[in-house]
């Protein structure tokens, strides 16, 4: 469990280990989903439609590219609220939910 402090936004706390390097387990993808629901729906909006941070549906996201999403995720935003995920899951990992993203997850 590792537990995060948002300067005053909220402290999360998270039970998933991060760093493998392969692309992720069936197990491991559920638990990015969570992580998806749970904390960036926190401020992305239970539906990923925007809230504190702006909106993760397809149209909102068509000017990046998955890379570019990926290394927002792992990296966050300086000077903004968006924090690095970077100790929460790996390159593969976040790539793969940022390819979630620009497809649409439906919840
Ligand atoms: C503490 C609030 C917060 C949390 C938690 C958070 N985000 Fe963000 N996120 C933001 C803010 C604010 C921005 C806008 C940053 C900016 O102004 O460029 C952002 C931006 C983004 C962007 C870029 C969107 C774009 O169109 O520029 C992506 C992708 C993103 N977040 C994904 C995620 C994912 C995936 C998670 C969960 C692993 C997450 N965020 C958790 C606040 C948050």
């Amino acid at each position: 469990m590792k537990c995060f402090r948002f300067a005053t936004y909220a402290v999360l706390c998270l039970s998933l280990s991060g760093g493998a390097l392969a692309a992720p387990t069936a197990d491991r993808k559920a638990e990015l989903m969570y992580l998806l629901a749970q904390d960036c729906g926190a401020c992305h909006g239970m539906r990923l439609k925007g809230g504190l941070g702006p909106s993760l549906k397809p149209e909102a996201l068509r000017q990046w590219d998955a890379e570019q999403l990926a290394q927002t995720i792992l990296h966050g935003r300086p000077g903004t609220p968006m924090p690095p995920w970077s100790p929460f899951m790996s390159h593969q990992e976040a790539l793969w939910l940022a390819q979630q993203l620009k497809e649409g997850i439906s919840q």
